[in-house]
């Protein structure tokens, strides 16, 4: 069973109002709780109701509710900085020799963001050859990457924005990457 982590120390954050926060803690506990509920259903499910619409659909729900859970955890996790990527350091070497500039790479991780939808946007290293890559993440569960380490994570849900920013999508990803903690991404780096 999972445990909802506490991320109250961002309240405070500028740019993101302490309702926003709140709110978005309560949806992220939301997904814990029903990962947890599915979880104990398959358990408690008997051998003979497998062949059933049911099992099928809870085991569908399964990627949904366990990525709404965890994409959250990274996210928060790498929010609460102040934006300052360590020049020097390994991330953002590998971002300007994938991307051919670390401008380069923000302007398509922007752009990728920006898209009509809701989701996530996630930079992500290829497991298989080390490269970067920004992938969009409709909803919670689909499009990732198969066997990739998640790097960077910006929900683009409207609940992580329309409370404080209306539609104004780009204000948001503006003060997103003012917070991004660059040291908690960095350390994902294989
Ligand atoms: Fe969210």
């Amino acid at each position: 069973m999972y445990t909802a982590k506490d991320y109250t120390k961002l309240i405070g954050m500028e740019g993101f109002s302490d309702t926003l926060l709140n709110n978005h803690f309560t949806l992220y506990q939301g997904y814990v709780t029903n990962t947890n509920k599915l979880l104990d259903t398959f358990a408690q499910l008997k051998d003979e109701k497998t062949a059933t619409p049911e099992f099928a659909e809870l085991h569908r729900r399964l990627g949904w509710e366990f990525n709404g859970m965890r994409l959250h955890e990274y996210y928060f996790e790498n929010l609460g900085g102040n934006g300052q990527i360590n020049k020097n350091g390994p991330l953002a070497k590998k971002l300007a020799e994938d991307f051919g500039s670390g401008e380069a790479w923000e302007k398509d991780f922007r752009a990728v963001g920006a898209m009509r939808g809701i989701g996530w946007t996630a930079l992500y290293q290829d497991s298989a050859n080390g490269k970067l890559i920004n992938f969009w993440i409709n909803e919670h569960d689909q499009g990732h990457p198969a066997s990739c380490t998640l790097i960077l994570i910006m929900d683009v849900f409207e609940h992580a924005y329309m409370v404080d920013y209306g539609t104004k999508k780009a204000a948001y990803i503006d003060a997103f990457f003012k917070h991004v903690n660059w040291q908690a991404a960095e350390a994902r780096l294989k």
